[in-house]
């Protein structure tokens, strides 16, 4: 009997997305693997059952069958304590598993037996980009978030000379230029808005520019050393923080539209626009922020939710690659199949983990009914406060500023 990979139906709220898709399917039947779906796990991102049993798929007849036998599970996100109890023991689960803010999760799967690998974790080296879940559903956020401004906006994004008059072009400030806020400067320069970005990241200010957008930040001898060696922000000091909030806060008076993406992995979001700041905005203007649900970026933004305060709209949807539910999951299920390749035994068709390699350490958190990452072990968990999520349950955490290798 070759390997049984059970893919499970999503339940968090604002979850559409599936782990696998029509293509990985057919490459992992190939390997041989009985791949046997949950009915309706597609529905969200618009795979029928059919398409996955075209694919080669199994649609499970119920929990039982689906669970039963299975060396895999996939999932996006973490199960819920009902899915939890049912994994059998000896299983391997690979989903983002948000360890830093699900709180007894890594415990119960080494309670329960069951090999937990959490996609987030993934660490940043060349070899493992393919397998990069941050990046891909970043990517597809950042052009999200720009149609969520558009749609939430009165006027048009691009410069219209008509007959009628001339409409003048949106002007949008990007904050944040990692995967999100490039992608969103991308698509809002395509739109034809004048664009404007900042980061505190100086390797961000080129990639700003090479994209057509101006880069505005306060570029002294702090900024100039702000970059961890994994290529990640760190937390600026207060008197940068001040000048960097001024200089921001007469940029951001002038424009129609700002889009924030700021995170600091392991901390929460950094608090870049204050009510002030809102309020300075023209009515009609929109915020949208992509960080919402690490506490937010902007004053007043609330998960879930499109929140208006002084006559500027502050969307804050939760989850926003699940609102672009095929295209995340057809990324996030091909990160899937490049790591499950890395872990299948095409000739013997089982499983062959490396426990050595450099990806499987970022990733695996539990083994053969033990805590096995190094920041979840008994006395890491206690140091480490974990990030304070605002809400929804269950979304992806940032990983640790520690495991990052640039390239
Ligand atoms: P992220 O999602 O953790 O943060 C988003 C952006 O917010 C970052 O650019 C960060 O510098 C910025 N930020 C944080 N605090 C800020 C503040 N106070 N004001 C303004 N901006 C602030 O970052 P993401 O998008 O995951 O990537 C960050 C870096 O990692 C980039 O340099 C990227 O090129 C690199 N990267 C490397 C990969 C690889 O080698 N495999 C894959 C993906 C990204």
């Amino acid at each position: 009997m070759g390997l049984k990979i059970a893919v499970l139906k999503e339940t968090a709220e604002f979850e559409k997305r599936v782990a696998v898709s029509v293509e990985t399917v057919k490459k992992l039947s190939n390997l041989g693997a009985l791949i046997m779906i949950e009915s309706g796990a597609g529905e969200g991102a618009s795979v029928p059952d059919d398409a996955f049993k075209e694919a080669g798929a199994t649609i499970a007849k119920g929990q039982a069958d689906l669970y039963k036998g299975a060396n895999i599970i996939l999932k996006v996100q973490a199960p819920n304590d009902e899915e939890l109890g049912r994994l059998p023991k000896g299983a391997l689960l690979i989903a983002m598993l948000a360890p830093y803010t699900n709180g007894d999760l890594v415990k119960m799967l080494a309670k329960n037996g069951v090999d937990g690998f959490s996609m987030e974790l993934v660490p940043r080296i060349s070899r493992a980009q393919s397998m990069d879940v941050l990046s891909s559903q970043s990517n597809l956020a950042g052009y999200k978030a720009v149609l969520d401004a558009a749609e939430n906006y009165t006027r048009a994004f691009p410069m219209m000379m008509t007959a009628a008059g001339t409409i003048p072009p949106a002007k949008v400030f990007v904050m944040g230029a990692g995967v999100a806020g490039l992608q969103a400067i991308a698509t809002a320069r395509r739109l034809g808005a004048v664009v404007t970005a900042t980061d505190v990241r100086p390797a961000a200010k080129e990639q700003v520019e090479s994209l057509g957008a101006s880069f505005v930040a306060v570029e002294n001898e702090e900024f100039k050393e702000a970059e961890t060696a994994g290529g990640y922000a760190k937390e600026m000091s207060k008197d940068y923080q001040k000048q960097q909030a001024e200089l921001v806060a007469a940029h951001i008076a002038k424009q129609d539209i700002v889009i924030t993406t700021a995170l600091i992995p392991g901390r929460p979001a950094p608090k870049l626009i204050t009510d002030a700041m809102v309020k300075s905005m023209k009515p009609g203007s929109v915020i949208v922020d992509l960080a919402v649900e690490s506490g937010g970026n902007c004053a007043g933004s609330s998960p879930g939710k499109v929140v208006k305060k002084h006559d500027v709209s502050i969307v804050g949807h939760a989850n926003v690659p699940s609102r672009l539910a095929t295209d995340a999951s057809a990324l996030y299920a091909k990160n899937l199949l490049n790591l499950l390749n890395l872990i299948i035994d095409k000739d013997n068709r089982k499983l062959a983990i490396d426990w050595d390699d450099e990806i499987i350490q970022g990733v695996a958190l539990t083994k053969d009914g033990k805590i096995i990452h190094p920041n979840f072990t008994e006395k890491k968990a206690e140091e480490k406060a974990p990030v304070k999520k605002a809400a929804p349950k269950k979304t992806p955490a940032k990983k640790p500023a520690a495991k990052k290798d640039k390239s």
